[in-house]
Parts: C-alpha cells; structure tokens; sequence
C-alpha cells in the first residue's frame, strides 16, 4: 500500500480556471479574487469583515494587535490558551508581547476545558483563544458566558475547524474576533494563507491596516485598487493615504493567486466537507469494536464536526502503548501525528518549566493521543486497510 497522508489538498479544474485567469490578466497582488474570498468565507462563518493574510499565525496576530490597540493592553495583559493546541496559538500571544496563561483540556473533546477557566483568571486576564481542535467545535456557551461575567476578549481559533457548528451556529461567529489557517490540508487551502474575520468595522479598519504595514487608507479602492478608479480621499493628506503609515503594522498579505485557489475551493466546500465525513464515519465504524481501547472521535448530535483530521486516543488500562503503535502503523505506510503535545515542547519547557503535571488532561494526551487521517483524497480501500492495520496492531499486542 503506498503512504497514506494525514493531509491532503486537491486542485481541481474551478481553481485551476481562476488561477490562469488571474495570469492572464497579469495582476498578482490583491484585486477582485481576494476581496470575493474575503466576503464569501466571512459570509460563510455569520462574520461581516474578512481580512486575508498570509497565514493563519499571522492572523492570531493580527486579532491580538487588533484588541491591544482598542482595549490599550499593556505587556502584563494574560490571554489564556489551551494546554493542548498547535504551537502557533500561544506563540502568537508572545508575538503580540503578551503573557501566555494555559487552561487543561476535556477528555472527551481535546479542547479547552471550560471549567478550568476560572482557576486561571486574574487581574491581568483580558482574553481567552479557544481553539476548535481537529475540526471539533468548543463548548462555546460555556465559554462565552465566562467572559461575559470576567468582561474578556474571545479571539476563536478556527484553523482546524472551518465551517463547523454548533447548534446550527457556525464556529468563528461567537467570539470578537476569529482567526483561520488555509496552510495545506487545512479543509479549505490557499498553499499558505489565513484569514480574520470580525462583525466590528473599528477592528476590520485596524486589521486591513496592520496586514499591509500599517497604511492609512483602508478601502476597498486602495486595498484592491484596480488602477482604474481612485480613492476619493487619497489626496486629501500631505501623502497619498495609501503611502501613509499610521501604525508599525506587518507584511501579511496575499496575492491574486491565493485568492483565486481559496474562491475556487470554497466553490466545493460541500463536496470536500462531504467525503471528510463519510471517511470518518466509515473509520469510525469500522474502529468502534475497539472502542474500548481505544476513544474515537465522537461528538454530540448538535454538533457539526469538520474532521480536519481523525484523532485516537488510547485508553487508560488498554495496555496499549502510544509510540509503539504510531511505529506499527508508520512501519505500515500509514502517516501519524502527535495529537498537539505543546507543554513538553523543548522550546516551552524553557520558557514556562515543567508544567505539565499541572494539566494532568493535556499531560495524558501529550503521552497517548495520535491521528491518522480521514481526508477527502482516502479511497475505500485505503480506509479499510487503516482500519485493518489498527486490528491486526492490537492482536499482536493484546496475545
Ligand atoms: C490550531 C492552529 N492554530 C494556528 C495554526 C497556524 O496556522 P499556519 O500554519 O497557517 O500559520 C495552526 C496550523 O496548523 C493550527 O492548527
């Protein structure tokens, strides 16, 4: 069997037509395809603004800069993240010069536990990033209620989870402001990319405005001037207000062709977001006999998984052993991932110490959890012959 992925991205002919479009026309910096991926992927999330960056770390900074400029943080401002996520999210609160606090997971989900919030919170708290890890929706209700009550910011990571709901309710619509990767095998891809998305003009105005450099002008003529028509206000200042700086801001934008790829793909949102269901669930199916070894990606039924990738945890008293089984099923040809071990990261090890023990949650599944994956590109076969090879691991070992 040849190697099977965690990921997988697809380019069909609806990209391929946008892309030679926006060659043809020679115009590869921002234009007409951004500013449409822009307003369709926020329309899809219930968000008014969208704003594309180049990635989805980029965008996590983009929406703390945003809310330290409009609350007037100052570098003591505590943001709490996850003790289980990609490194990216509590990177991106240093990036901001912010002061990282970590909240243990639930067992069953992977995600920010709402009641070990509270614990955390101190005269500093200002925010909490919940992250909707592999594709499973955090207990939003929950989370929100707790900063109303504590008057905090939400800034929801959404890099893994584009396009799930709660009740009905898209993620990314619950919090102040929202933050996407489209990095490769994320559901939706750009190759590199990510987007912010938030209903509040002040914050779309200082996000468009920190993702090019911190220019004055932010309208849809400047942003994405097609050198036909003219801002009305840009001469109205000593310099052009494009070329006017008002903010240290960043270089986090796309091009033409990102965007071209993202409209194209959103264009078969339903057709990816199908098959990435039908997978898990034919997986899901296929693992639930060893249900009691092993805890699968379940969820409630108001919940709308996205399934970005298929998470495994071994269960304690299983006498399975984590590394053992991802060396079987490497040695198999079939990828596996660490499930986001991030408190044992050498680097966070070095900045906070060793606080593991003190997330007994994240601690487990730093030592237990892995996934497979269950992306749209798995045919039949390949689907069975995963679950076949997690079989035959756990015969040989439980002899
Ligand atoms: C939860 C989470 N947040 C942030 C990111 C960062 O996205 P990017 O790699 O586009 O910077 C990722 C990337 O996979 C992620 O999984």
């Amino acid at each position: 069997m040849d190697k099977i992925g965690v990921g997988y991205a697809s380019v069909t002919d609806i990209e391929k037509k946008y892309v030679m479009d926006v060659l043809n026309n020679e115009r590869l910096s921002q234009g007409k395809y951004v500013a449409e991926f822009e307003k369709k992927f926020a329309a899809f999330h219930d968000k008014k603004y969208g704003v594309a960056c180049n990635s989805g770390t980029s965008a996590l900074h983009l929406a703390l800069e945003t809310l330290k400029e409009v609350d007037k943080w100052d570098e003591n401002t505590e943001v709490l993240v996850p003790a289980i996520t990609f490194i990216a999210t509590s990177n991106s609160v240093m990036h901001a010069g912010l002061k990282v606090k970590f909240v243990d997971v639930e067992e069953d989900t992977y995600n920010m536990n709402p009641d070990e919030i509270e614990k955390h919170i101190t005269e500093n708290t200002r925010c909490i990033i919940p992250v909707h890890t592999f594709g499973m929706p955090c207990n939003m209700t929950a989370i929100m209620e707790i900063a109303k009550k504590h008057n905090l910011r939400v800034v929801e990571d959404c890099a893994e989870a584009h396009f799930a709901k709660i009740d009905g309710k898209t993620i990314g619509s619950f919090g102040d402001i929202s933050a996407f990767s489209t990095y490769v095998a994320h559901t939706i891809t750009t190759g590199v990319g990510g987007l912010v998305l938030t209903d509040n003009r002040e914050m779309m105005e200082i996000l468009r405005s920190l993702v090019a450099h911190g220019r004055a002008c932010t309208c849809e003529r400047c942003v994405a001037s097609d050198g036909k028509t003219v801002c009305p206000k840009r001469m109205q200042t000593e310099i052009d207000r494009r070329f006017s700086f008002i903010r240290i801001g960043y270089s986090y934008r796309v091009g033409e062709l990102e965007g071209a790829i993202g409209l194209g793909q959103l264009e078969r949102k339903d057709e990816i977001m199908g098959k990435r269901h039908e997978n898990a669930e034919y997986l899901i199916k296929g693992l639930e006999k060893y249900e009691d070894l092993l805890q699968l990606p379940r969820h409630k039924e108001n919940i709308e998984h996205t399934y970005m990738m298929f998470p495994i945890l071994i269960k304690k008293g299983s006498g399975l052993d984590m590394k053992d089984m991802t060396k079987f099923l490497e040695k198999a040809n079939i990828e596996t991932r660490p499930m986001l071990p991030l408190l044992n990261q050498p680097i966070y090890k070095e900045i906070f110490g060793d606080i593991e023990k003190e997330y007994p949650v994240a601690e487990y599944i730093d030592h237990n959890g892995f996934y497979i994956g269950c992306h749209h590109g798995l045919t039949k076969e390949q689907l069975d012959y995963q679950i076949a090879t997690i079989g035959e691991y756990i015969k040989t070992r439980r002899q």
